[in-house]
């Protein structure tokens, strides 16, 4: 039988889709391999949100291109948000590469492999065992909506995944029941913008109360939410039930006025502070967690120390911190960049270790309380010991006998690494 091997870089979206295409392969009789040296398909799913992406992704591709050559009839396969920005550019650049299909295709992606495999399935009795196509794993992603109508000024996102389309709901139930009938118990909700989700008249708080009376889904996270979208009703929605995890990922990217207005992300640092008291009256212990991007063009380093300020006043659980890098096609791109390398790679390193210290302080204070954690994974590293995560977005580490990957167990906080929580189960 056919092995393929996947390598998937970027957001987790697409991870999501990866899983996708990787069930279509396995339905056509596509086993999975483990090493890419000895698959007869290799599928690289890229990312292009900086430059810094797309070099990784082209290495790795050139790497593979390399290895190919002494295995004859191996396949490799480009996927995903760079392969629709360079399209066959990629190819003609990596010789060795078979087939480009971009993100916005993705969903082409089962007539691209009929075309690809014209013989047809394999025959049934060749199929792969049934195990393979349910994960084992606790946790999953399902996507609500794709692609972004926002056109902040230093992105790429709505050039290489497209408009805004939103899944209908009853596509998003069927989708969430399978998994759980798979064994998972928590589901996170995707979208470039999830919270402007809208279909058929339900929008996106609509969808999370009606997704909260699943059956078996016990826990529901969901990611990335624009603060321009972020309203009363969706925090109401949040602090309604105890399946929504207390966690909300909510880029700011910027403190200062003048350069978010730059940016184009339609909200003030004021503005954007209010949200945040509004969500902890709502939902006091609520993990607030951001993206924030450095070295804007035109920054100054006054404006930068308004975004050093306002990471102080917000208090992110986590957060991640880029430097900006021009992405061609963008609004931004057309700016004379006035930040140099040097200086970008100071400014983020003075923003990570102030926030570090933030995340560390926020550890701290969890120790002692008491929290329910979804197991998600066992520990390489200790025989005994499990990963999982809190009901906000805390990463836990239990050590004890008898778990397994999908349980919620109450657990107690002893200390803080930084960025992991050790945690004592408690019997009940
Ligand atoms: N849809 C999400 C995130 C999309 S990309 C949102 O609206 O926030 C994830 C993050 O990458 C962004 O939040 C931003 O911080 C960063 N990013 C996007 N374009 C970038 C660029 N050109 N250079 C550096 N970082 C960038
Ligand atoms: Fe990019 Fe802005 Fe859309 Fe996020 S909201 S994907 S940062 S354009
Ligand atoms: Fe990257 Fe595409 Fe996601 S550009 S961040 S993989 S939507």
């Amino acid at each position: 039988m056919p092995s393929v091997y996947f390598q998937t870089f970027g957001c987790q979206m697409n991870a999501a889709d990866s899983d996708a295409v990787r069930d279509l392969l396995y339905r056509r009789g596509f086993t999975p391999s483990a090493a890419h040296g000895e698959s007869d398909l290799i599928v690289v799913n890229t990312c292009s949100v900086r430059d810094s992406a797309e070099r990784r992704a082209k290495s790795r591709i050139a790497e593979f291109a390399r290895c190919k050559r002494a295995r004859p009839g191996q396949r490799l396969w480009v996927i995903g948000c760079m392969a629709q920005r360079l399209g066959d550019a990629l190819a003609a650049e990596i010789p060795g590469v078979d087939l480009v299909v971009g993100a916005k295709e993705i969903e082409r992606m089962s007539e691209v492999i009929d075309a690809q495999f014209p013989t047809g399935p394999a025959e049934s009795g060749d199929r792969p065992p049934p195990e393979i196509f349910s994960k084992t794993a606790a946790t999953d992603f399902v996507p609500v909506m794709r692609g972004c109508d926002n056109y902040c000024a230093y992105c790429v996102v709505p050039y290489v995944r497209g408009r805004e389309q939103s899944v209908p709901y009853q596509d998003i139930e069927t989708a969430v029941k399978k998994k759980i009938e798979a064994g998972i118990k928590e589901i996170t909700f995707l979208g470039q913008n999830v919270n402007s989700y809208s279909h058929n008249g339900i929008d996106f708080p609509e969808l999370l109360r009606k997704a909260a009376q699943i059956g078996g889904l016990e826990r529901i996270r969901f990611t990335t939410s624009h603060p321009k979208d972020c309203t009363e009703r969706l925090i109401d929605v949040m602090a309604s039930s105890k399946k929504f995890a207390s966690h909300i990922h909510l880029p700011v990217q910027a403190g200062s006025d003048r350069v978010l207005g730059l940016m184009n992300r339609g909200y003030t640092s004021s503005r954007y502070i209010g949200l945040l008291d509004m969500i902890r009256k709502r939902i006091p212990y609520a993990d607030i967690t951001s993206d924030l991007l450095v070295g804007f063009p035109t920054e100054s380093d006054a404006e930068f120390r308004e975004t050093l300020e306002l990471t102080r006043a917000a208090r992110f659980t986590t957060a991640f911190m880029f430097a900006y890098s021009p992405r061609e096609g963008t609004a931004a791109a057309r700016m004379t960049e006035t930040i140099d390398r040097a200086e970008k790679m100071a400014r983020l390193s003075e923003l990570i270790d102030l926030q570090t210290g933030i995340t560390r302080e926020i550890y701290e204070s969890a120790v002692g309380t008491e929290i329910e954690a979804l197991i998600t994974e066992r520990q390489q590293k200790r025989d005994k010991a499990w990963m999982g995560q809190d009901g906000g977005c805390k990463r836990v580490l239990i050590d004890c006998g008898g778990l397994e990957a999908g349980m919620i167990v109450k657990a107690r906080a002893v200390s803080s690494s930084g960025m992991t929580l050790l945690a004592e189960k408690v019997d009940n």
